[in-house]
């Protein structure tokens, strides 16, 4: 049994293709998952509450403004509680309302307030499925890490022909074995991340510091986590909540930030995804520096800190099997990234353009160029969530044999 204690949230779709929810009931069960379902109102038009509540023996969740719902399961918990959401069919309606992030009804609800990965499989006319609009969708869909399967291509319930059909519930049970597949591929191996921003102190109320917000380091800390690895994420000050299962510890400058790296050593893996400043304050004032009438302002003198990602790369003993650094550049982005890789002697380094008008920093969305000894595979702009899904996916694949950062 490929799904033994996995828990599904199944959203049903309205479309005509809902009754081979039923099926994909049954056969999720049959390879041991739990299945929980929220049966959209248009789905109900389909399918019947108690056909479904019947099969998957649960209660059918259907309206956000339930009281007894919300009382006994909020649609929080309903999300978080869940491996894996599956919306099928995924409706042309149900798609453009996940991509534009709308919450108006209880199964978009759950799908935005959830933590956890999502799989489509898509059920719509051909016409529809074509239509700029949906392809807009589709993309934005993938560009958030929504996996998708289908739609397959035959002779639809409206009569016309072409792509359009929900695929098989045997073929959504093999994407949801191979999604959730991947929860182990890190397991065993240890994970050491930096995160956000280092603040270096010019007194005891002023520093320097930058504007990473460490939404890209925590998602990357959450990515691995997912996929088993124990993982010890070092950050600066962020807004960023801590990702369930990973140890964090919290620093404020890059001393502190290198001290915290080297106690966590021994490491597999080690992503230096924060914006450590490459300068501190030579000589920090033990109390607050006063602004005096008529005298000139004070002339800040630097040095430079000690760079963890080479001295993470050192190597030596202790050295992770792969150290993976962030190369933050305005201009040149591939150029000073391999030339950053080579000076700092890690394996691989993900370039990102932080040039105005990117919003890389404090940004959702990142373009990342991962560059190897191999070579550079350019990768689509993504939100950074499925940028650290993929770089997870990518290591998980390094380790266990199967291939480079530039395959
Ligand atoms: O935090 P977000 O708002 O989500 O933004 C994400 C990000 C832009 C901060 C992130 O994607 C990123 O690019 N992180 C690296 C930022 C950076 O400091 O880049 P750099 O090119 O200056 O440094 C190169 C590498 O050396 C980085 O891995 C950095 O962590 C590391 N470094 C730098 C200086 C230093 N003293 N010690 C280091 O370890």
């Amino acid at each position: 049994m490929r799904l033994n204690g996995k828990r599904i949230l199944l959203i049903i779709g309205g479309g005509i293709a809902a009754y081979k929810c039923l099926e994909l009931i049954r056969r999720l069960q049959d390879e041991g998952a739990g299945v929980r379902c929220i049966l959209t109102r248009a789905g109900a038009e389909f399918v019947t509450p108690l056909s479904v509540a019947a099969l998957s023996g649960d209660k059918v969740y259907q309206d956000l403004f339930s009281l007894t719902d919300e009382a006994e399961m909020g649609h929080i918990r309903l999300s978080r509680e869940a491996d894996l959401l599956v919306v099928a069919p995924a409706t042309a309606d149900l798609m453009a309302k996940m991509a534009a992030g709308l919450a108006g009804n209880l199964a978009t609800t759950a799908l935005l307030a959830t933590d956890k990965p999502v799989l489509i499989a898509p059920a719509m006319n051909v016409e529809m499925w074509s239509h700029p609009a949906t392809q807009r969708s589709v993309q934005t869909l993938e560009a958030d890490g929504v996996a998708r399967v289908g739609p397959a291509a035959g002779d639809l319930a409206c009569g016309e022909t072409g792509p359009g059909r929900m695929v098989e519930a045997s073929e959504i049970v093999d994407a949801v074995a191979d999604k959730l597949g991947g929860a182990g591929l890190l397991a065993g191996r240890k994970v050491l991340i930096t995160s956000g921003p280092t603040r270096e102190a010019i007194d005891p109320v002023r520093y320097l510091s930058n504007h990473s917000s460490g939404k890209q380091g925590h998602a990357i800390a959450r990515a691995v986590a997912n996929l088993g690895a124990e993982t010890v994420l070092v950050t600066g000050p962020t807004a960023e909540t801590v990702p369930a299962g990973v140890q964090a510890v919290h620093v404020e400058s890059a001393r502190d930030m290198l001290a915290a790296c080297e106690a966590a050593l021994p490491a597999d893996v080690a992503i230096c995804a924060a914006a450590v400043s490459d300068w501190r304050i030579a000589d920090e004032a033990g109390q607050k520096m006063k602004k005096s009438a008529g005298a000139a302002p004070p002339a800040l003198s630097l040095v430079e800190n000690p760079d963890i990602l080479a001295t993470l790369s050192k190597p030596g003993p202790n050295r992770p099997a792969l150290v993976v650094g962030f190369a933050a550049e305005t201009e040149n982005v591939i150029d000073n990234a391999m030339d950053k890789r080579k000076r700092k002697l890690c394996d691989w380094i993900v370039a990102n353009d932080v040039s105005a008008g990117t919003g890389t920093f404090g940004g959702d969305n990142n373009t990342v160029h991962l560059v190897g000894a191999d070579g550079v595979v350019d990768w689509p702009t993504m939100s950074k969530a499925a940028v650290a899904e993929r770089l997870a996916e990518t290591i998980a694949g390094h380790l266990n044999g199967k291939r480079d950062a530039a395959e």
